[in-house]
């Protein structure tokens, strides 16, 4: 029979690439998104569904997911994907735009989650993949809100693994490294206040490093799509999966040094 997978942020990058790479695999793909009607590639395939979902509006959320099961029957995996990241000094930030970081990345996670739990409770079954990020192990200079968001995720996800396994329900997280999606560049919140001179010594050398690491090879949004049909298909209890050379790199040097030694370490990179 085939198998459901309900996708957030469907409409590019490493959504739009999953979308593809399950349906290619004989998968259902729901792949929801905020503007379906602007959806070209995927619209038109046999067992694709594009609902509506903005992770901010819990209405398209439930019709989405009631979508999905009237169209599908059931659903399998759920990949909470949709994100960007908001970066620059905290007190640069109007506080809506703090708000609207933590509802994007973790509420409207919580909410997809809480959306599509009582079908998998009546199945007895099903696998919740949270995308979260290198930077949900580590954090850069100036990303105190999107790293605070993806920690978040990840002791979301670790935690609920415990009841979720009750309900025969897995929890996984996929950490990708830098890849080459429109993160960087639509879904970037870069916030600064030249008004505040302090900070601008910091903002310039981080923008600079960020800069140069934009002509570094980031992997292809395929690869993260490899790892979550690894995550929803090997059965197996791991819980993390890293997604790219540059995510084990720097994620095994994290586990391998002390805590303040790796500070030190990011610090002599952004030369602070
Ligand atoms: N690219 C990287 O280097 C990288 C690394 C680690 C983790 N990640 C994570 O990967 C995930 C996907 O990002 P990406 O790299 O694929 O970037 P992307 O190409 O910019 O895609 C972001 C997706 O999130 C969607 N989205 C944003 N706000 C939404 C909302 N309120 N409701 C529903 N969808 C919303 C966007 O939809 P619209 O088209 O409507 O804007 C888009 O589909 C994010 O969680 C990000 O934090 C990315």
């Amino acid at each position: 029979m085939r198998k459901t997978i309900l996708i957030t942020g469907a409409s590019a990058g490493i959504g739009k690439a999953t979308a593809a790479h399950f349906h290619d695999r004989g998968w259902n793909v729901i792949a929801t998104m905020r503007t379906p009607e602007n959806e070209q590639e995927l619209a038109g395939r046999e067992n694709v569904l594009v609902p509506r979902l903005d992770v901010l509006d819990l209405d398209s959320i439930s019709k989405a997911v009631q979508a999905g099961i009237e169209a599908f029957g059931r659903i399998d995996v759920l990949l909470n994907n949709a994100g960007y990241g908001a970066y620059g000094p905290l007190e640069a930030f109007p506080r809506e735009n703090i708000v609207r970081q933590f509802n994007t990345n973790v509420i409207g996670l919580l909410d997809v989650t809480r959306a599509v739990l009582p079908h998998f409770r009546e199945n007895g079954a099903g696998v919740i993949i949270n995308v979260s990020s290198i930077g949900g192990k580590m954090t850069f200079p100036l990303g105190s809100l999107y790293h605070g968001t993806k920690f978040a995720v990840e002791g979301i996800s670790e935690a609920l693994s415990y009841e979720a396994e009750a309900i025969g329900v897995k929890v996984k997280i996929v950490e990708p490294g830098m890849i080459a999606t429109d993160f960087a560049g639509r879904s970037f919140d870069f916030q600064n206040d030249p008004a505040m001179p302090e900070y601008q010594g910091v903002v310039g050398k981080v923008m600079q490093v960020f800069a140069s690491g934009a002509e570094m090879q980031p992997s292809p949004p395929e690869l993260v799509a490899e790892v979550i049909y690894g995550a929803a298909t090997d059965d197996s209890n791991q819980m993390r999966y890293r997604a790219g050379a540059d995510a084990h790199q720097l994620l095994d040097a994290r586990r391998a040094m002390e805590e303040d030694a790796f500070i030190q370490n990011i610090k002599a990179q952004f030369q602070l």
